[in-house]
């Protein structure tokens, strides 16, 4: 199975690709513009692609999409603090860029797209969990452009193109390619460095949280998923990890000794909230169900930290990375290929 991953080089597609190359059968091209290229926490992920295409996804060249079976579009400015500060990069790259890339592999003939969508659209989501049925109602440039892209592509697709929206839940735990801007890996990284956990918020916001080797499994039951309709849209997470932001705290704070949490009862209600319902996922996909605890999370973000160097976090913090490539006014409309293994 010839496989398209866009965003390959961020912090899911560091975990999917080295998974997927590690089940056979696929073979994998990359494309991303590399903005976080050297954020690394370990050997380079690339070293799985048959092939490693370089550019803006805004440009994307269509030739690249032959004889593809199945894309995985992962590739966006993907948290709500780029949204904010980037508001029309994120509307012109995740929304525009990825309906026209839907539009190019409907007619280049790719019989399967999928796309990474956000359980953040549901944004202020009341105390109900949400099922895929529910209303939406998104808060952020980051949210909006994901069910805008939802959208359009439920009239793109067809019996010859299949399309699977997948809302992932928060991501965590360790990846080659590390975040420490997705709140539990915040938490453990700051609990680590200072020895407190700042929680901006009152700590009472709900948010579905899943690891991201479970969002690589995911990926796995959706590339082999025969659909019976042809617009699939479901919610990736599990119910039991909808948790609310203190209890996360608390958790992190029992697995780590000496923490404090310091939780800001004055500080503006964060409206984002959401508590997911994630019945589809397990009627559908009942053999790719997440696995990790969050216990062995938080161990395995400890094991990592370890061995960063924490006073420079920088690196590990997409809006910092993406504001000091974009100032350095990358070449990202040239498309620069490599092969895999090339990079040792
Ligand atoms: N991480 C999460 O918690 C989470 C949750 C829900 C959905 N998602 C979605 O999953 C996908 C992957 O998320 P992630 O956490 O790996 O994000 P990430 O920011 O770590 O990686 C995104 C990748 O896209 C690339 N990219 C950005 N703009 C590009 C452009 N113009 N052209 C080419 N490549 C570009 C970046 O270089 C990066 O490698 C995103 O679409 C995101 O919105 C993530």
């Amino acid at each position: 199975m010839k496989i398209l991953v866009t965003g390959n080089m961020g912090y899911i597609g560091s975990v999917l690709v080295p998974y997927l190359a590690s089940r056979g059968g696929y073979e994998l091209y990359g494309f991303d513009a590399g903005y976080f290229e050297e954020c690394l926490t370990g050997p380079r992920p690339e070293n799985f692609l048959v092939r490693q295409y370089r550019g803006d996804i805004q440009n994307f060249p269509d030739e690249l999409l032959n004889g593809m079976d199945a894309v995985i579009h992962l590739a966006a400015l993907s948290n709500d603090a780029m949204g904010v500060r980037f508001d029309q990069l994120t509307e012109a790259v995740n929304y525009q860029a990825s309906v026209k890339l839907a539009q190019m592999a409907r007619a280049h003939g790719v019989p399967k797209f999928i796309f990474a969508s956000s359980c953040s659209l549901y944004g202020a989501g009341g105390d109900l969990a949400k099922t895929e049925l529910d209303s939406l109602n998104p808060l952020t440039a980051y949210a909006r452009s994901k069910s805008a892209v939802e959208a359009e592509l439920k009239n793109l697709a067809s019996p010859d193109f299949k399309i699977m929206a997948l809302r992932f839940s928060t991501a965590c735990g360790a990846s080659p390619r590390l975040r420490l801007d997705l709140v539990l890996n915040d938490f453990v990284a700051t609990a680590l460095s200072e020895k407190i956990i700042r929680v901006m918020s009152d700590g009472s916001p709900i948010r579905p949280l899943i690891h991201v080797k479970d969002i690589s499994r995911s990926l796995l039951w959706a590339l082999n998923y025969q659909a019976q309709e042809d617009y699939l849209v479901i919610n990736i997470g599990s119910d039991h990890w909808n948790y609310q932001i203190k209890d996360l705290a608390e958790i992190c704070a029992k697995l780590i000794p000496k923490i404090k949490i310091e939780i800001n009862p004055k500080a503006m209600p964060d409206k984002r909230s959401y508590r997911v319902n994630f019945a589809k996922f397990r009627e559908l996909a009942p053999d790719y169900q997440p696995q990790m605890t969050l216990e062995k999370t938080v161990e395995s973000l400890v094991w990592m930290c370890g061995k960063l160097d924490l006073s420079d976090r920088q690196s590990y913090i997409r809006l910092a990375m993406l504001e000091s490539a974009l100032a350095k006014k990358a070449p990202l409309g040239t498309l620069v290929v490599q092969s895999g293994n090339l990079m040792g």
